[in-house]
């Protein structure tokens, strides 16, 4: 992207517009997260139910700190993993972000990405963006700028394109409170990461120690999310195959078509989970869009990104 361009992404934030906006997980769709219209209008564009709250994307830990009430901890997991992809959610300072972006609660989300285009925005513009991923509510989340597209150019949003995701899946979220740590969504760092800094295995939430976190049943944290247009199974390694014909394979590590499929996609030929993570929503993208009726993902080892990955295709299927 040109410098004119960015410049003209940062004005037209300035202004309350939308921007979409590439990170090293997911594309977001981007606004001010101080201005109340423009929140709302990323909630009109996504089609989202207005109870789940956003993330704020933030330049730095300080910025971080100034919509946030820091804490030990919280301060050391953003020294290991900011930029990148953890979402630290604490109590927040009155004022600093709108309502709609928190649905009204007394946290926030928040995170420093790890992409150089964001980071521009960011720095440019100091203001904290609040951004969702890019695609409309219950749908695949988008790693490339073409699978954004003109989505939502009828709301103004600017498409930038900073390639393909990194990291492929969204961000953890971890919610820090007393010092404890707890994961409301596993993501791009894995809970053996956290457990290195931590020095301790942070809690992995149960559906009940979510919902204590969040105003109502909340996007991403909903049983069926992520979800292809096609009906999606799942298979435990040795359970038997879907029958009759015109089903695609999402596939681990893959080896030869199985029986009856169609198409495979592999997420990693010698079965390493980063690349894995990668390659998943466009790996379901492309079962998606294959002439077939019905998509058959093989669940991953639960190791290190494992977690993240098995927790998508759960939801993609309807079983989160
Ligand atoms: O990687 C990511 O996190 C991407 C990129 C664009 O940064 N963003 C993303 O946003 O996945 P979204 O809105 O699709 O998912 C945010 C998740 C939701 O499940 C939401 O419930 C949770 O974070 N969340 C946000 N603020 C929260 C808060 N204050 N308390 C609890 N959960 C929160
Ligand atoms: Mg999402």
């Amino acid at each position: 992207m040109s410098a004119s361009e960015i410049t003209a992404a940062v004005a037209h934030l300035e202004q309350g517009g939308l921007v979409v906006m590439p990170t090293e997980t997911v594309y977001g769709l981007a606004a001010n997260a101080a201005d109340d219209e423009a929140v709302a209008r990323i909630f009109a564009a996504k089609q989202r139910p207005a109870f789940d709250p956003l993330i704020v994307h933030v330049a730095d830990a300080d910025a971080a700190w100034k919509r946030a009430f820091d804490t030990p901890v919280a301060r050391r997991l953003a020294a290991a993993f900011w930029p990148g992809p953890l979402t630290l959610v604490l109590q927040r300072r009155p004022g600093c972000v709108s309502d709609l972006v928190t649905s009204g609660m007394e946290t926030v989300g928040l995170r420093c990405p790890d992409h150089p285009l964001a980071l521009e925005l960011l720095r440019r513009s100091g203001l904290g963006l609040a951004a969702p991923s890019a695609n409309i509510f219950g749908r695949t989340s988008p790693t490339t700028a073409a699978h954004v597209g003109e989505q939502f150019a009828a709301y103004g949003a600017l498409l930038m394109d900073g390639g393909s995701c990194r990291v492929g899946l969204e961000s953890t979220v971890v919610a820090v409170q007393h010092e404890q740590v707890v994961i409301l969504r596993p993501g791009g760092i894995s809970r053996e990461q956290l457990h290195a800094v931590l020095g301790h295995e942070p809690e992995l939430a149960s559906r009940d120690t979510r919902a204590q976190h969040l105003p109502a049943p909340a996007p991403g944290m909903l049983a069926s999310h992520y979800a292809p247009s096609k009906p999606l199974r799942l298979r435990a390694p040795g359970q038997a195959w879907p029958r009759g014909s015109q089903w695609g394979y999402c596939a681990f590590t893959g080896a030869d078509l199985p029986d009856g499929a169609t198409v495979q996609e592999v997420l990693s030929p010698h079965g390493d989970p980063i690349q894995a993570a990668s390659r998943l929503f466009a790996a379901l993208r492309q079962l998606d869009a294959a002439p077939i009726a019905q998509i058959c993902a093989e669940l991953v080892p639960d190791q290190g990104l494992g977690l993240a990955i098995n927790d998508r295709l759960r939801r993609a299927a309807g079983m989160g």
